[in-house]
């Protein structure tokens, strides 16, 4: 949109939950609801160490991702079937469409059930049908990214890499996800090489905790299309200002960052300062079952507590699907119904 309308500050929080948008950043296992964990615990005969709902979300409260990726790797215990894997799934989508969510690039984390026994045929079979069911039942197009582990090994990777080539089909690309310090990009960079000449797409987690040189290696190591957070970016000058000229993508994740003590308050938050300096961020969920909030309560809470403008809400829906892996039509088919839904709100 060439000259956004004006639109009354009043109205801001409902353009926000209105406006399409796509998410980018979603690890379908962090969407797992404490109400699914028990029922799924209940339906697989799984024992887990909390006596019911209220107790386990008492349990989310985290110092770090290391607190946060403990109780999140439990929960994930009581997936077995390929129909819990197209439960959650689902579950999901219906929370995206109603929060406006056109476009969804899901992150799934193989190994986590791999490594219990589970065959990857079932996590594939059962994520992809629901991605398949979301784009006629819900008109919300849905794609998943495999995530490697990164405190396993390069090899374990590979492996991984392997069980999931007969279903290449059902998944556009990889990223590099789990504890990040200590185990930087460069350790997977013979498998991101692979994954390049297979043709899938490469996104990496940098820069969430970890120092702005892992930003600078996921990109030119791993050679990586996106960022998922990449918020300490905003420490090293020469760093913001390649991510700005390259127009990097960083899909920011505003509670998460909250609830893993990345910022101390949400007003402290440094997404204002990344678009500020040019940067295409972009707004997600995350884990929202565990930080309190799906995409749009990412929106509205970050809009309230910084006070971001229409226009960067604009930007922000923009960069979304600019920076998503679908093709220069359906940019621009998603970008005019941004555009009518902001005429819609002006004063
Ligand atoms: N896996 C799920 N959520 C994650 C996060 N925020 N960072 C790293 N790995 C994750
Ligand atoms: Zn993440």
């Amino acid at each position: 949109m060439n000259k956004l309308p004006a639109i009354p500050a009043q109205r801001l929080p409902e353009l926000l939950r209105r406006m399409p948008k796509a998410e980018l950043h979603i690890h379908i296992e962090g969407s797992l609801e404490p109400e699914l964990i028990f029922a799924l615990a209940k339906r697989n005969g799984v024992a887990i160490p909390y006596a019911s709902v209220e107790e386990l979300r008492r349990a989310y409260a985290f110092t770090n991702l290391q607190s946060f990726l403990d109780i999140y790797y439990a929960g994930a215990s009581v997936l077995i079937t390929e129909q819990d894997f197209f439960d959650m799934a689902w579950a999901y989508l219906e929370k995206a469409r109603a929060d406006n969510v056109v476009r969804a690039e899901i992150f799934f984390d193989p190994q986590t059930h791999t490594a219990r026994g589970v065959a990857m045929e079932t996590v594939i079979a059962g994520l992809h049908r629901a991605c398949v069911k979301a784009a006629t039942d819900l008109g919300v197009s849905a794609s998943l990214i495999l995530c490697f582990l990164r405190h396993l090994s390069e090899e374990e990777a590979f492996e991984t890499l392997e069980q999931a080539l007969p279903w290449r089909d059902r998944f556009i690309g990889v990223g590099l996800d789990s504890s990040e310090v200590g185990h930087p990009p460069e350790k997977f960079a013979r498998v991101f090489a692979r994954c390049r000449e297979l043709g899938l797409h490469l996104v990496a987690h940098a820069g969430e905790e970890g120092p702005p040189a892992y930003v600078w290696t996921a990109l030119d190591l791993l050679k990586v299309e996106r960022v998922d957070h990449g918020v300490q970016s905003s420490k090293d000058p020469q760093l913001m200002r390649r991510l700005a000229q390259d127009r990097i993508p960083l899909t920011v994740c505003p509670l998460s960052n909250l609830k893993l003590c990345v910022f101390p308050r949400l007003q402290d938050h440094n997404l204002r300062e990344l678009l500020d300096a040019g940067l295409m961020a972009t707004v997600n969920s995350d884990d929202p079952a565990y930080f309190g909030g799906y995409v749009n309560d990412n929106f509205l809470q970050t809009f309230e507590a910084t006070g971001l403008s229409a226009q960067q809400a604009w930007t922000l829906a923009n960069n979304s699907f600019e920076a998503s892996f679908i093709g220069a039509g359906e940019k621009r088919k998603y970008r005019d119904r941004l555009d009518e839904v902001f005429a819609e709100f002006a004063e």
